[in-house]
């Protein structure tokens, strides 16, 4: 049978990942000296796994072109879930958070307020549940700029450390939610190859504890 196909998120995650393959045993030299190939093969054969960014995990893991993946809860918030989150990894904790400029008050006033985020869903989410009516505006990047020239009164992102707010000014107010990395599965996969699956997920979850 053809090997298992994981989607990893590139970065961060992917060393970690990689890091616990390793510790359960699977050969990982293809994906250290990976160059710019992106199909690889991990242990004996084991495992093919692919390299893609984030959304592009779901994506590929939904669509059944790949059987299992590692991505963020963030990613998964954000982008729906047709699949099964089988594991949390442990590894890549964050939080999202509600923050503003230091001294700013968030809650005060009538008008509604404007936020700026690279997650709308998540932060829609977040809102409607308060029951408060803002305006969301999608930022691709350095989410952290838009208070500070005035594009938004305030942003939900992703705090890991808390250094970028703090080296500009800006405090959380509430936060939204953790994040950790997961082990997600095609659901067609999880029926067809249950065994592989849930060995491979036993074998994880040992190493994690
Ligand atoms: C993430 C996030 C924050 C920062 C938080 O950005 O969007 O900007 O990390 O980390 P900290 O709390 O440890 O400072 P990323 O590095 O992914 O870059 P980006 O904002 O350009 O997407």
């Amino acid at each position: 049978m053809k090997p298992l196909r994981i989607a990893l998120t590139k970065g961060r995650l992917e060393k970690s990942t990689v890091e616990l393959l390793e510790k359960i045993g699977y050969n990982c030299d293809e994906v250290h000296n990976k160059g710019r190939k992106l199909i690889l093969t991990i242990g004996d054969n084991d495992f093919e796994v692919v390299l893609a960014k984030a959304a592009d995990v779901i994506t590929y893991v939904e669509s059944g072109v790949c059987d299992l993946g590692v991505v963020g809860k963030d990613t998964i918030l954000e982008n729906g879930s047709s699949f099964y989150e089988l594991l949390d990894l442990g590894f890549g904790k964050c939080k999202f958070a509600l923050a503003c400029k230091k001294g700013y008050d968030f809650y005060h006033g009538y008008g509604a307020k404007t936020i700026a985020t690279k997650y709308p869903n998540v932060t829609r989410n977040f809102f409607e549940n308060k029951n408060m009516d803002v305006r969301v505006i999608k930022i691709e990047g350095s989410v952290e700029l838009a208070p500070l020239v005035g594009l938004a009164d305030g942003i939900v992102d992703i705090v890991e450390t808390g250094s970028t707010l703090k080296a500009n000014n800006l405090e959380v107010i509430e936060d939204v939610t953790t994040i950790s990395a997961r082990l997600i599965a095609n659901i067609a996969s999880l029926k067809l190859r249950k065994n592989e699956i849930e060995e491979l997920e036993r074998k994880l979850e040992a190493a994690i504890k």
